[in-house]
């Protein structure tokens, strides 16, 4: 099947078994730089011995075939045919019973620029076969429902030597790795080079003791003490929460630099973006601390939840994603703070994903259709993903959820699983239907939710109406069963009405609440109780009492929100500002017995690509200047107001002491660094610079640094922290990032341009590119200057990466997701990039299809 630019369509109502039953991958691996030789047998059996079939393998065009047998006999080429990307081999030269298929194959991973395959990271070999990339090693069945059991040789001279499962033979020059849990080839996994472990071991409950392994390059063992913790709390907490054990003798964590995502759960032996694993307070930062808690977690849940129950095909990617992300979510708020842990997930959700659901790469959590599955590992298919399971948790409660996964985990241990199988499962162990409810994971877009109040007599009616804007491919959109967790609170503050979850499942419906004395308030949404976008009609006098009194932390977080977001709405049309929102935060900063954490979330003002993407969903076209200038402005204001207020806090919160990225010293930093934020508006940036000066933490350094750039100043500071650390690329990393996402809007792609001529801007780095490429894209005003220099500049370099490493180009095109909503004048000049992108001659299927459907 092919579209308009001749691309292969891929649909998930064409899904076929394969026609062959692989049962055991053996491979020998003889490792060079610019040859490296690659010997495969593979036991195949037809799956039905009547029906003959052809032998498709997948294999990419530089992989080059040297040898081919089966059952040891030579095969006559007539039966043989390479195209670009599979080799067939004609049903009428293979026998209808077992056999064994061996090919010899010759690639080069010095050549291999695209970090997918077999490729070199800094003179050490590493691979990442998710989703489609072992085809580039050898020809294969490369498709997540074929599953084998894996023996591995690896020939060469490099000290250090992995693949997944137990190691069985060790010598001079080679190891041997076997592993017994049959696998999909994407979980196949090869390191080799000159690296050293941080090691320690966990017993599991059953008694297994396993070694454990974090291996970095020589020099970096003293940055990787916290990713082995966070290791040993997974394990732990995986068998405590969903009884799943560790199932191998070891589990081996590699960190590489050069890598398109973050980590990947191979089995048996994860590996990470060193960014993900190596951390020191001089170097990292609170928030790189609790992403390489949370990612470490991530992979390692992926052990059951990816690898011990897999995907039928890609278009159940959400099975496997959805859900490890829900778990590494319930992680981290048990090993930190549940309610902040809450509040930044919905923040994350509602920048990347209601983006992307508000333009024209919006598509549900399972897609029926791709031509690229790289372009779809997205926050719609991760976050929403999650979202779905924690509606799902809410809907049949605690014990339903336990219950369902327990016989999840019993009934699909070993398969290649789908949706449908997942949400049977529900249904057998909580006899729920779920068929409406499966609209989550089939319908793209992000529902409204309207709620009007009714009192009378003693009695609230609320009537909730439900509507689904149109999405590319599906216009109108069917009712969804809706979750929403409701409290009342009454009029002296206390809570009349504990938390219920309402149901709504029809495009309008009434819920009534009776025998109340007084109207009360409702806390509506609590937890965020499902991923639609709510409306209702709110005071503000009535968000600042929510703000002070709900007893629901997301909630009375929402509340603070919604002042600020109304605020920065009526600044940003030139409307002046009530006084309530900035009131109120006098109230936050003033309440010492308040959580810090909290009072930081609340402090941090909406960004501005949350205030265009509010505008934009209310129908109207953002002004980026506008936007900034009206963030500017209230922020100002609250720090005038407040300034007593706000210099004593910031004195009082000065921290002795050693540096713990643990939640209480995370939230302290967070609550400071907010402060200081506000006051370098007034100050001149002399607290920062100060700040900048004497903290010996990366955290409090980037926070002083970023406050200073956003006022023009920090140019000293940006010079110190090049002398310091020029080294250290995950530091240069940050500095490359920060420059253009804090500048000045006007002069964001100018500053990002004069950062990539430098020699240090290594640009085929994925870390260095995106810190650049996505440190413009996160500033709003910079990237959509009106001039077009932000959309010129973005558009060059995705050109140029493209040739190289087509998923790092696609990936970053989402930059210009949002192009849509703009004024006419920049919608004309993104559109002339992203045509100039679409015109290119070799342009990757990759980016192609990220741009068609954005130009679409
Ligand atoms: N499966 C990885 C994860 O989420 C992500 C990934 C996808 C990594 C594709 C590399 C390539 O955990
Ligand atoms: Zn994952």
């Amino acid at each position: 099947m092919t579209n308009t630019h001749g691309q292969n369509v891929h649909k998930l109502a064409d899904y076929r078994p394969y026609p062959f039953v692989l049962s055991a991958t053996r491979m020998r691996f003889r490792l060079s730089p610019g040859n490296t030789r690659v010997h495969a047998e593979l036991s195949l059996a037809p799956r039905d011995a009547q029906q003959a079939a052809d032998l498709v393998l997948d294999g990419g065009k530089a992989v080059r075939l040297l040898a081919l047998t089966i059952d040891g006999q030579p095969l006559d080429p007539a039966h043989v045919t390479r195209q670009e990307e599979t080799l067939t081999i004609a049903a009428d030269a293979l026998p209808r019973h077992p056999f064994l298929l061996e090919t010899e194959v010759e690639i080069d991973p010095s050549a291999n620029t695209a970090c997918e395959g077999l490729y070199i990271s800094n003179g050490m070999f590493c691979t990442q076969c998710e989703a489609e990339g072992f085809r580039h090693i050898t020809f294969y069945p490369d498709r997540p429902d074929v599953m084998a059991t894996f023996y591995v040789t690896i020939d060469s001279d490099l000290p250090v030597l992995l693949s997944n499962g137990n190691p069985v033979g060790q010598s001079q020059g080679r190891a041997e790795w076997h592993d017994p849990w049959p696998k999909p080839s994407y979980l196949f996994a090869l390191v080799a080079g000159d690296l050293v472990a941080v090691s320690d071991s966990f017993t599991t409950r059953s008694g297994r003791k396993v070694a454990l392994n974090v291996w970095v390059r020589p020099g970096d063992q003293d940055r990787a003490g916290f990713a082995m913790e966070s290791l040993i709390k997974s394990m732990k907490w995986d068998e405590d929460v969903y009884g799943r054990e560790y199932d191998l003798d070891v589990f081996n964590i590699v960190a590489v630099d050069d890598f398109n995502m973050g980590a990947m759960e191979n089995k048996g032996l994860n590996i990470f973006n060193s960014k993900l694993v190596l951390a020191s307070p001089e170097t990292a930062t609170d928030g790189d601390y609790e992403r390489i808690e949370a990612v470490i977690a991530h992979e390692y849940f992926h052990n059951w939840t990816g690898n011990r129950i897999t995907c039928r095909d890609w278009f159940q990617l959400c099975l496997k994603e959805g859900l490890t992300v829900f778990r590494d979510q319930q992680f981290t708020s048990d090993m930190r703070s549940a309610a902040v842990k809450r509040i930044e997930d919905v923040q994350a959700l509602r920048a990347r994903q209601f983006r992307e659901d508000q333009g024209p790469l919006a598509h549900p959590p399972r897609p029926d259709r791709y031509e690229e599955i790289n372009n779809f590992y997205t926050a719609t298919v991760y976050e929403k993903g999650a979202e779905v399971i924690g509606m799902l948790k809410r809907l049949v409660g605690d014990d339903g959820y336990r219950r369902a996964l327990d016989l999840y985990f019993d009934r699909h241990d070993g398969d290649a699983a789908t949706i449908e199988d997942w949400l049977k499962v529900f249904e057998d162990a909580t006899g729920r239907d779920l068929a409406q409810f499966k609209r989550w994971y089939t319908d793209a877009g992000t529902p409204r939710l309207t709620m009007i109040e009714d009192w009378q007599d003693g009695t609230l009616a609320l009537t909730f109406t439900q509507e689904t804007p149109p999405t590319p491919g599906q216009a109108q959109k069917l009712p969804r069963v809706i979750p929403v967790a409701v409290g009342l609170i009454g009029p002296n503050g206390d809570e009349v009405t504990p938390t219920q979850v309402l149901e709504v499942t029809e495009a309008s419906q009434t819920f009534t609440f009776a025998g109340l004395g007084a109207r009360p308030v409702v806390s509506a949404l609590r937890g965020f109780s499902a991923p639609v976008m709510l409306s209702r009609d709110l005071d503000d006098a009535t968000r600042a009492f929510l703000l002070a009194h709900d007893t629901d932390p997301f909630a009375r977080w929402e509340a603070g929100r919604e002042l600020a977001l109304s605020a920065l709405i009526a600044a940003s049309q030139g409307k002046t500002v009530t006084g309530d929102y900035v009131d109120a935060i006098g109230r936050l900063i003033a309440d010492d017995a308040a959580d810090p954490a909290f009072r930081a979330l609340c402090l941090n003002l909406p960004g501005e690509e949350e205030i265009a993407t509010r505008l934009s969903s209310e129908g109207l076209t953002p002004d980026p200047d506008a936007i900034h200038a009206a963030r500017e402005l209230l922020a100002r204001q609250i720090a005038e107001t407040h300034l007593d207020l706000l210099s004593q806090l910031y004195e009082d919160m000065t921290v002795e002491g050693p540096y713990i990225p643990d939640a209480a010293g995370t939230a302290g930093r967070s609550l400071r660094n907010a402060v200081l934020a506000l006051l370098t508006r007034i100050d001149g940036g002399e607290r920062a610079e100060i700040l900048f000066g004497i903290a010996s933490n990366m955290t409090e350094r980037m926070a002083a640094l970023t406050s200073l750039l956003r006022r023009g100043r920090g140019q000293a500071e940006l010079a110190a922290l090049q002398d310091q650390f020029a080294g250290n690329r995950l530091v240069m990393d940050k500095w490359f990032a920060v420059q253009p996402m804090a500048a000045p809007p006007l002069q964001a792609a100018a500053v990002a341009r004069d950062l990539s001529q430098r020699k240090d801007f290594d640009w085929k780095n994925p870390n260095r590119f995106r810190a650049l490429l996505g440190g413009l894209a996160a500033n709003h005003a910079g990237f959509h200057a009106a001039d077009g220099s932000g959309y010129d500049f973005t558009a060059d370099w995705l050109l140029r990466m493209d040739v190289l490493n087509p998923q790092m180009a696609a990936r970053l095109s989402t930059a210009f997701e949002t192009w849509t909503r703009y004024d006419p004048g920049r919608r004309a000049k993104a559109l002339a990039a992203l045509e100039r992108i679409a015109a290119s001659e070799g342009l990757s299927k990759n980016t192609r299809e990220m741009v068609s459907r954005m130009i679409a």
